[in-house]
């Protein structure tokens, strides 16, 4: 299936698996992967390894700012590299997830995000996954999916993925992380997570990802006549 030049935005709660599904899409259709989710844990691990936020989420939010200006986050073979260091690992522990959506919420850090991300932006075909792609960084997406699941099947899926991976997981930490992330996501002063108006809800609480592709193929089939 050819499918035009386009952007499609994925937005969604935490863990709905919208990394996984933008994966496939890019395999399927050529496109490329961006994770903005990936540079939010890049910058919170920044911020972790150099004291500007505290354990109880406090942050040094000047001390910051001025360090983003020479903080160099990007994608490379392994995935994230913070300068020359592949960060791949370090930013999907619970550790960062805990940090990650205090860190999120401080609009000089999201526009450091939006700016690098809106420089991938300038090609089409690329697929970008994160909470407000369709809402503010490409308002003008072609195509927009907005993912939610069961907040039970989502924290199964995330504690599963991490025992892959061979991280200790209690699935009580998994689901309470995921259910405050959301909640931090949803309810911040700037581009919280919403729903675009024209944005497509995905609910693949009981779906495989087979059953998502051929849902999504259908959508684009209709929609792009082709
Ligand atoms: O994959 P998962 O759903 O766990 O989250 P992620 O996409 O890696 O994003 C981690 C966190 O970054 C989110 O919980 C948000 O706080 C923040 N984020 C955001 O604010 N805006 C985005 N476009 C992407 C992520």
């Amino acid at each position: 299936m050819h499918i035009p030049d386009i952007i499609i935005a994925i937005d969604g709660y935490s863990s709905t698996g919208k990394s996984s599904f933008a994966k496939i899409i890019a395999n399927e259709f050529s496109f490329l992967y961006l994770d903005s989710g990936a540079l939010y844990r890049g910058v919170t691990l920044f911020a972790i390894e150099n004291g500007f936020i505290t354990d109880d989420s406090a942050i040094d939010v000047p001390g910051l700012t001025e360090a983003l200006k020479n903080l160099d986050i990007h994608f490379g073979p392994c995935g994230t590299y913070m300068g020359e260091r592949c960060i791949e690992k370090e930013i999907r522990s619970l550790e960062v997830a805990g940090k990650v959506s205090p860190i999120a919420t401080v609009p000089q850090v999201r526009n450091y995000v939006d700016r690098k991300l809106r420089e991938f932006g300038k090609k089409k075909r690329i697929v970008m996954d994160g909470r407000d792609i369709g809402t503010t960084v490409f308002p003008d997406a072609e195509l927009k999916l907005f993912m939610t699941a069961d907040p039970m099947i989502r924290a199964q899926r995330r504690a599963a993925e991490m025992q892959a991976k061979g991280q200790e997981v209690d699935l009580d930490d998994v689901l309470r992380n995921l259910q405050e992330r959301d909640y931090i996501d949803s309810h911040r002063e700037i581009s919280p997570l919403t729903q675009a108006e024209d944005a497509v809800v995905l609910d693949n609480s009981h779906m495989t990802m087979q059953d998502q592709l051929e849902w999504l193929k259908g959508l684009i089939r209709e929609r792009f006549d082709c």
